[in-house]
């Protein structure tokens, strides 16, 4: 077999850039490791940015998401028993987050694919990346036909954190930053309709706690945990009680209650690998990068990466020009630090660490009541929230 592209991973950074390639006439393969079924139904992220819902529409694949997306203009943060409202339509201006679940996402771009003839390879093994550093790369791997191979002129690892692009780079060309966080999220997916339009961020002695939704009948909320936490200890009554007393504030606001459909515990972790380019290897999304779940960036992230890496390539293709493809780790990294940096801020603020004395608990409250204080500070909060610009996109 023969490609141009040869991507690994069917998430949303591989689909969306077998996607994005296609467009500008461009030929991919993604090879997955799960079913379709699997991938169409693993509860993750939610929240898509502004600059997400734009390029998912712009490039023909938001039509269902224009339909079901839920719009919201803000979020609440409470603590200390009140309720405050950062309103990002008036902030920003103009720009606002869409609801609608990463499953989601992953039908719409398979079926685009799919619909486009694209080729894409579920259920593979023993994936292997071969000639990274050569003009001839190549994936090889096993499906149920047997052992198969892909000349390709060029790699994208796509395969989230646990993936194998990332290691197949020699340990001493990359450099790996990362935090790990003495606690973790119990998510929660409950078939309740949502109580607030709007997700709700809560500060808690008894630690953190988040409501969000996913549609108009199911609410999404997540609680502070410890890393190893048994879910056996957490039956669906002490889920609500626990979630009613960590959001509990003067409004009298209460989440609605309704059957559990799925509880998870999802690991906090910070992690950058620099640069994201061996050779013909580009990684983009979860591969290159991980971020805590408080404030919703991996998806876009992986997103965000996959735009500056077609971008490249289709100039590539086009005019024979190696220079965009040359910094796109640059480019990317710029950004991804940044939304690291909102992402480690926004778990710094929210959540009770062990360490903590009363001065951090106290510093912790300042901060809440300057975020929600200060216009200045507030616009800060939602201008990353919705997204910060693509400014390597705009300088290519
Ligand atoms: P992924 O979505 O991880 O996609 C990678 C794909 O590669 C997967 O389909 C995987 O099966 C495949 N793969 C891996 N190894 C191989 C291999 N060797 N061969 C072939 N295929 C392979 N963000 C939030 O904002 N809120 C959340 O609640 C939330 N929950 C999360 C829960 C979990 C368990 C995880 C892992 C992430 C969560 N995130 C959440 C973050 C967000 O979902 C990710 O940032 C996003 O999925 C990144 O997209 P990606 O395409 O880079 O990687
Ligand atoms: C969701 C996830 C987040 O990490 C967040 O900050 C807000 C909402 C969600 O899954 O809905």
């Amino acid at each position: 077999m023969r490609t141009q592209v040869g991507i690994v991973g069917a998430g949303p950074a591989g689909l969306m850039l077998s996607h994005l390639l296609h467009l500008s006439g461009i030929e991919s393969v993604v090879l997955e490791a799960h079913t379709r079924q699997y991938v169409e139904e693993r509860v993750r992220a939610g929240v898509l940015e502004q600059g997400t819902v734009d390029l998912l529409v712009e490039t023909g694949v938001g039509a269902r998401l224009k339909r079901q997306g839920l719009l919201h203009n803000g979020i609440k943060l409470s603590f200390g028993g009140k309720r405050h409202r950062i309103d990002f339509q008036d902030l920003t201006p103009g720009r606002t987050i869409t609801v609608y679940a990463q499953q989601e996402v992953i039908k719409d771009l398979i079926q685009a694919r799919l619909d486009a003839g694209g080729e894409i390879h579920f259920e593979v093994s023993d994936v292997r990346l071969d000639g990274l550093d050569t003009a001839a790369p190549a994936i090889h791997f096993r499906n149920s036909r047997g052992e198969q191979k892909i000349a390709c002129d060029f790699l994208a690892g796509c395969d989230g954190t646990y993936g194998v692009s990332r290691d197949s780079i020699p340990a001493r060309e990359l450099e790996v930053f990362e935090r790990a966080y003495p606690f973790a999220w119990l998510g929660i997916l409950a078939e309740a309709p949502p109580a607030s339009e709007e997700p709700i961020y809560s500060h808690h002695e008894r630690g953190f706690a988040l409501f969000s939704m996913r549609s108009p009948q199911i609410t999404r909320l997540y609680l502070q945990c410890a890393p190893d936490e048994d879910l056996a200890q957490w039956p669906d009554a002490r889920i609500w009680d626990e979630l009613c007393t960590r959001h509990a504030a003067t409004d009298g606001w209460k989440p609605a209650v309704g059957p559990i459909l799925q509880k998870s515990v999802i690991g906090m972790r910070s992690m950058v690998a620099e640069p994201m380019q061996f050779g013909r290897l580009f990684l983009a999304g979860d591969a290159a990068h991980v971020v805590p779940p408080t404030g919703a960036k991996g998806m876009n992230l992986a997103i965000a990466d996959v735009r500056v890496l077609a971008r490249a390539l289709a100039e590539f293709y086009a005019s024979g020009r190696k220079d965009l493809l040359d910094q796109y780790s640059a480019t990317c990294l710029r950004r991804v630090w940044k939304v690291q940096r909102f992402s480690w801020w926004m778990t710094s603020m929210l959540h009770r660490f062990d360490t903590e004395n009363g001065f951090d608990h106290r510093r912790q409250l300042a901060e809440l009541d300057y975020v929600t204080g200060s216009r200045a500070a507030s616009m800060s909060l939602a201008e990353n929230y919705v997204g910060l610009p693509m400014e390597g996109l705009l300088a290519l």
